[in-house]
Order: structure tokens, then C-alpha cells, then sequence
């Protein structure tokens, strides 16, 4: 099944890590990197700003670079360029814009390695979630290309009665604001952009403050690959500095947004009450994801998919496992193979081949953790926690958790980062945990571990959420394969590397003549 593409399409390679010879180069990159000092936009008509603001690595607290907050007037300018950019990038269609986009694929692929060492540095991700990042990145602007190839190149025959001839057209809705997180500062930001770009709209990006120069390093690249200057602009800085000039300027005709569900709720506001069009949000946004253990699992595999997904990336993934449901008869074992599986893991320097865990993002993230595990010493039974004496002594560090929980209606908030809950149940009580699972609210992911033939099917039709996954691990969404999202609090859909995710940022027009 094709779905969005238009054309066979692989997804992209990456790095063998476990290859000396390939990994040297990538090492060289990090190293070379580290004694540079990167700029991080604004970027305007092509035009780097002025940046002030200090950028640190959260595994040292070293300065990367700089940045700044984009001042009201850049913005002014940048919208001004985008509107007026925006009729000539849509008329120059879906196989045009697609040869750009795949550029930018060939040009990330040719600077692999320099793109991985940035992640790492500026946003503490793993060489290995860096590598994984890079690919997806790739990915999303090979695989949307290849919807703007197929859905906006040509219109599409309708159905009519003998003598009318009927079409429907797609083209680009404006000018779109896409604002994206520092979790995956590059895959995410490169997604959203190029499927604004891909559909015919011109784009101002706002990156997180925390990782501005990879986005900055990535529109130059965009820029490079053929993406005119006036089409696509830098605007960085924070969401008080910048949000609200963003947001409220009449010319806006979308956004699309990945981050909290509190920000997706006051954009939403934000959008209602503006001049101009009636704005639609495409929101991203958290996730209470839980995963089922029933006594019929494999728990070596089980151990293996709960340390992918609940600690893995620091936990700093909005599809992260937060609470794990076990049956009660199999849970001392498993809990006691879990632990032993916790104390194996290395939390450390995000650029060493060896490094399990990375830094969380910055000290107000590594406060909310902290936070959390002061109120579970409370309120919860300690399964596991890291062994403090193994922790870093700069940077911001947390070490995984695990602990065990009565009901999970004591989570009220997702916990952001490397923080298990766990919840037994007894057989007989299934149905009341995915009650309780579509009692949260969000809808994001959801994982299953069964042998039993028909529970998987009978459990996906209860769960409300975007991507259920069974029998392994429930991150990494593939490009094209694991469309990713969900519903609820956790977003407005389309699904990300999806077929239908393109159209959202569409207008749709019908011609219909009476020949
Ligand atoms: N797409 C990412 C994942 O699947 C989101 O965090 O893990």
C-alpha cells in the first residue's frame, strides 16, 4: 500500500554504530563541534540576526552558541515576505516543491554526521537517538515530497453528469507558523516544515528555545537545497518573547504545533480570538501511555521493551511508556527482572557510544522530575532508583525510577522523562484498566504484551488511542510505516509520516464546467 506516495520509496540508512570504521567520522564530527561556536538565528529573507541569548549543553552546561529572541518588527518583515511569497511557491507545484524536498533529504544525508554531533550537543540526545533522529528527518522530507508529487501536482477527475467535467484542486492554505519541541529538535522541526512547504505554504519555524541552532543549521540547508529565502524564515526565542506576534498576525492561515497540551489549549485561544481567517490548529501535544502485561507474555522480552520505552531518549519522548500494568501473578518476577535490567543501564556523557541515558533537557525539567520523585516517595511503593553515586557530577541528570503505584488516577500530569509507574492488576480486572486507560484523557500510545489469540484485536478496539503496539516496544515511530499520533489530549490528528497528513495543510478547491 502506497498511500501518500506517489513514487517507491525506501526509508533512509543511518550510521552502524557498532561498525568501528563507520562510527569514526561521526566521533570526528562530535569532537570538531565541540569547539565551535554556532549561531541559532533569527533568520529572516535569509538574513541571520543578531543572537545574544546563551545556548548550553545540558550534559555540561558548556556554551554551544547563541541565539535571540526575535524582536516584533523581524517578524513583521518575515510575514510580510512569506505572504507575498506564498501565491508563486504554491504555482511552482507538488513535483517542483517535491525535487526541493528531496534536496534537502540528499543534503541532511551528506551531513549526517554534522547534524547527529549538533543534536547531541545542543539537545543531550544519544549518537544513537541522534542517528535514529537524523534518518527520520530524511525520511519525512522524502515521503512528503512524494505526497506533494502525487496530491498537489495534478487535480483530481470527479465523478459528473454527461456534460459537465469536475475537479478538485489542492494548494497551499498561506502562510503557517509551525512550532516545534526540543525533544527531537531536529526530525520534528524538519517534519512540520517541509509538509507546510510541500502542500504550498510558506512557513515561518519556531524551534524550541532550548535547540535553536540545529533548526538554524537546517533552514540554511533548506535554503541550500532550493527553498527560496522569502518562503521559509527562523523565528526563535521563547513562546512569552514570541508567541503571541506569531500567533495573532492576521495574515496566519495555520499552525501546526508539537509540545504540551497547556500550550496546544492557549494557542488554540489565541487563534480563536484573531483577525483574519478562521485558523486551523494541527496539535502534537502529550501522552499517559501505558502499556499491558498479561501473564501469557515473554518477559525477557517484556524487560527488554520496557527499558526501550520508558527509559531510553531519557524518557523524553511523548510516546514513553509512564505506567505499566502487570498481572499480578507474574509481576514479582518481572519486577525483579526489570530492576536487574535498571541497574545495567549507564547514565552518562550522551556522546559516548556506551551512554544509555543522556541529560534531560535543562533545569527546569530535571526540577519537575525531581519534584515527582519526592511526591511518589510519598505516596508510592520504591521499586527501583538510580544509584545517585553513579550520576554525573555536572550537567542535568536524572536517573530512571520506578515505582509502584495503587491506581493511576494519582498521575494527573505526564511525567517527562525516565520515571516508571507501575499498577497491578488481577485478570479479571482488564476491562476496568482500559477504562481507566481512556479515563486519562489522552490517546497517544499504547502497548500490549500477550500470547492470548484475539486479546490483542479485542484490546485495540477498546483503547482510545493513535498508535497501539503489540508485542514490542512502543517508540520509534517509522516514516510511512507507524504513522504517528493521536487523539484526546494528545492531539487533533492527522498522523505524522501519515497519508492523510498533507491535506491539513490544504486548501481544497472544485472547478466544475459545463462543457
Ligand atoms: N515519533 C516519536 C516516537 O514514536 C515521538 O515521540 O517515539
Amino acid at each position: 500500500y502506497m498511500g501518500a506516495e506517489a513514487l517507491p520509496r525506501k526509508n533512509s540508512h543511518g550510521i552502524e554504530l557498532t561498525d568501528p570504521q563507520a562510527v569514526e567520522p561521526l566521533l570526528a564530527a562530535v569532537d570538531k563541534a565541540r569547539g565551535k561556536h554556532f549561531l541559532g538565528g533569527p533568520i529572516v529573507d535569509g538574513v541571520m540576526g543578531k543572537s545574544e541569548e546563551p545556548v548550553v549543553n545540558p550534559a555540561t552546561g558548556e556554551l554551544v552558541g547563541h541565539t535571540a529572541n526575535t524582536d516584533k518588527h523581524l517578524i513583521d518583515q518575515a510575514y510580510a515576505s512569506a505572504n507575498e511569497a506564498q501565491i508563486a511557491w504554491d504555482r511552482l507545484g507538488g513535483e517542483a516543491r517535491a525535487k526541493i524536498l528531496d534536496k534537502i533529504a540528499d543534503l541532511y544525508e551528506k551531513h549526517m554526521n554534522d547534524l547527529v554531533a549538533l543534536i547531541c550537543l545542543e539537545a543531550g540526545r544519544t549518537l544513537n537517538d541522534g542517528v535514529s533522529e537524523v534518518r527520520e528527518a530524511i525520511d519525512f522530507c522524502r515521503y512528503y515530497a512524494n505526497g506533494a508529487r502525487k496530491h498537489f501536482s495534478e487535480p483530481t477527475e470527479l465523478p459528473g453528469p454527461t456534460g459537465e467535467e469536475n475537479r478538485l484542486y489542492l494548494s497551499g492554505r498561506g502562510v503557517f507558523v509551525a512550532i516545534s519541541p526540543w525533544n527531537f529538535p531536529l526530525a520534528i522541526f524538519t517534519g512540520q516544515v517541509v509538509a507546510a512547504l510541500a502542500a504550498g505554504n510558506t512557513v515561518l519555524a519556531k524551534p524550541a528555545e532550548q535547540t535553536p541552532l540545529i533548526a538554524a543549521h537546517a533552514i540554511e540547508l533548506m535554503h541550500e537545497a532550493g527553498v527560496p529565502s522569502k518562503v521559509l524564515h527562523l523565528i526563535t526565542g521563547t513562546g512569552a518573547a514570541v508567541g503571541a506576534p506569531l500567533i495573532e498576525d492576521p495574515r496566519l492561515s495555520g499552525v501546526v504545533f508539537t509540545g504540551s497540551t497547556e500550550t496546544a489549549r492557549l494557542i488554540n485561544k489565541q487563534l480563536a480570538d484573531k483577525e483574519g481567517p478562521i485558523t486551523p490548529l494541527i496539535a502534537e501535544t502529550g501522552g499517559q501511555n501505558v502499556m499491558i502485561v498479561d501473564s501469557t507474555a515473554l518477559p525477557e522480552q517484556v524487560v527488554d521493551d520496557v527499558i526501550q520505552s520508558a527509559f531510553l531518549s531519557a524518557g523524553q519522548r511523548c510516546s514513553a511508556l509512564r505506567i505499566l500494568c502487570v498481572q499480578d501473578v507474574i509481576a514479582d518476577n518481572l519486577l525483579n527482572m526489570l530492576k536487574g535490567a535498571c541497574e545495567e543501564l549507564t547514565l552518562g556523557d550522551p556522546s559516548k557510544l556506551e551512554t544509555d541515558i543522556g541529560p534531560v533537557i535543562d533545569e527546569k525539567a530535571l526540577g519537575l522530575l525531581e519534584a515527582h520523585r519526592e511526591r511518589m516517595q510519598q505516596e508510592a511503593k520504591p521499586l527501583f532508583a538510580f544509584d545517585e553515586a553513579r550520576k554525573p557530577a555536572n550537567g542535568t541528570f536524572f536517573g530512571p525510577q520506578v515505582v509502584e503505584i495503587e491506581d493511576f488516577s494519582l498521575l494527573k500530569r505526564e511525567v517527562f522523562g525516565p520515571f516508571l509507574h507501575v499498577v497491578r492488576f488481577k485478570a479479571e480486572e482488564l476491562e476496568d484498566v482500559i477504562r481507566r486507560i481512556n479515563a486519562t484523557g489522552y490517546g497517544l500510545t499504547f502497548g500490549l504484551h500477550s500470547r492470548i489469540e484475539g486479546r490483542a484485536s479485542a484490546v485495540f478496539k477498546r483503547v482510545n488511542v493513535g498508535n497501539c503496539y503489540v508485542n514490542r516496544d512502543m517508540v520509534g515511530a517509522v516514516v510511512g510505516v507507524n504513522p504517528f499520533g493521536g487523539t484526546g489530549l494528545s492531539g487533533t490528528g492527522p498522523k505524522a509520516g501519515g497519508p492523510h497528513y498533507l491535506f491539513r495543510f490544504a486548501n481544497e478547491k472544485t472547478k466544475t464546467v459545463n462543457v
